[in-house]
C-alpha cells in the first residue's frame, strides 16, 4: 500500500512538475514573441536614432525566422540576404562614418545632403536602410491595407490592382540592381517609383524623392537562388508576403 502512494505520489508530482515547466516555456516563449514584436512595432524609432546610436547599437534582428516567408522567399536566401549582404552594409556604413561629423547626425540628415558625403556613405547607409524598411514591410499574415490607404491608392492609381500593376512594372523594368517604392511625396501624394543601386526617395541624389511606405528590393542577390533570372516571378511572389500593417503604420506616420 505504501509503495502504490508513493507510485502514485510521485506520478502526481511528476504530472505537476511537468506542468509547471509547460507554463515556464510558455512564459518563455511570449517574452520571447512579446520582445520580437517590440522590435518589429516601433521601426520607426531608428529614423530618429543618431547615427551615434547606430554605431553603438547591433545589428537589427531580423522581425522573424529564416524560413518565415517560405515558399514565397526561401529560407537560403534570405539567410545570406540578411546574414550578409545586409550585416555588410551595416558594418560599411558604421566604418564610413567613424570619426565624422555623421555620427552625430539622423539617417534621415544624412541622406537628405548624401551628395556631401561621399559614395562609401551613400551606398552602405542606403544598403543598410533600405534593407531595413523591406524585412518590415514583408511578414507572413492576413494584414491588407487600411482604409485610409486604400482611399488613397484608389485615388492616386485608380484602383489597388492598378497600383499593384504600377509598383510590379517598376520593379521589373528597374535596369541591374535597385529597388522599388511607393512612397509618399513632400505634397503628402502617394507616388511609386524606382532607385538604382541603393538609393531611396530620402536621397538629394534621388529623382523621386518623399518617405518610403513600401519597398521590394530587386538586386538579383535577393532572389536568384529560387528564381534565378525570372525577375517577374519573384515580384509576383512578393505579393504574398507584404506586411500591410507595417506599410498602413508608415503610412499614418509619414502623414503627421
Ligand atoms: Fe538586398
Amino acid at each position: 500500500m505504501n509503495k502504490i502512494f508513493h507510485l502514485v505520489f510521485n506520478r502526481q508530482n511528476n504530472i505537476k512538475m511537468r506542468k509547471h515547466l509547460i507554463k515556464i516555456l510558455n512564459l518563455g516563449f511570449v517574452l520571447v514573441a512579446t520582445s520580437t514584436l517590440t522590435l518589429a512595432e516601433k521601426p520607426n524609432d531608428k529614423n530618429d536614432r543618431t547615427m551615434k546610436e547606430f554605431k553603438t547599437t547591433e545589428f537589427p534582428a531580423l522581425p522573424y525566422s529564416y524560413d518565415a516567408l517560405e515558399p514565397y522567399i526561401d529560407a537560403r536566401t534570405m539567410e545570406i540576404h540578411y546574414d550578409r549582404h545586409h550585416r555588410a552594409y551595416f558594418n560599411n556604413f558604421v566604418s564610413a562614418i567613424k570619426g565624422t561629423a555623421l555620427e552625430n547626425s539622423s539617417i534621415e540628415k544624412i541622406f537628405a545632403e548624401v551628395s556631401k558625403a561621399g559614395d562609401a556613405v551613400r551606398n552602405n547607409g542606403g544598403g543598410f536602410y533600405n534593407h531595413v524598411i523591406f524585412w518590415e514591410n514583408l511578414g507572413k499574415g492576413t494584414s491588407k491595407p487600411s482604409a485610409e490607404l486604400t482611399e488613397a491608392i484608389n485615388k492616386t492609381f485608380g484602383s489597388f490592382d492598378k497600383f499593384r500593376e504600377t509598383f510590379s512594372n517598376a520593379a521589373k523594368t528597374r535596369f541591374g540592381s535597385g529597388w522599388a517604392w511607393l512612397y509618399l511625396t513632400p505634397d503628402k501624394k502617394l507616388a511609386v517609383g524606382s532607385t538604382p543601386n541603393q538609393d531611396n526617395p530620402l536621397m538629394d541624389v534621388s529623382p523621386i524623392k518623399g518617405i518610403p511606405l513600401l519597398t521590394i528590393d530587386v538586386w538579383e542577390h535577393a532572389y536568384y537562388l529560387k528564381y534565378q533570372n525570372k525577375r517577374a516571378d519573384y515580384v509576383e511572389a512578393f505579393w504574398n508576403v507584404v506586411n500591410w500593417d507595417e506599410v498602413n503604420r508608415r503610412y499614418a506616420e509619414a502623414l503627421k
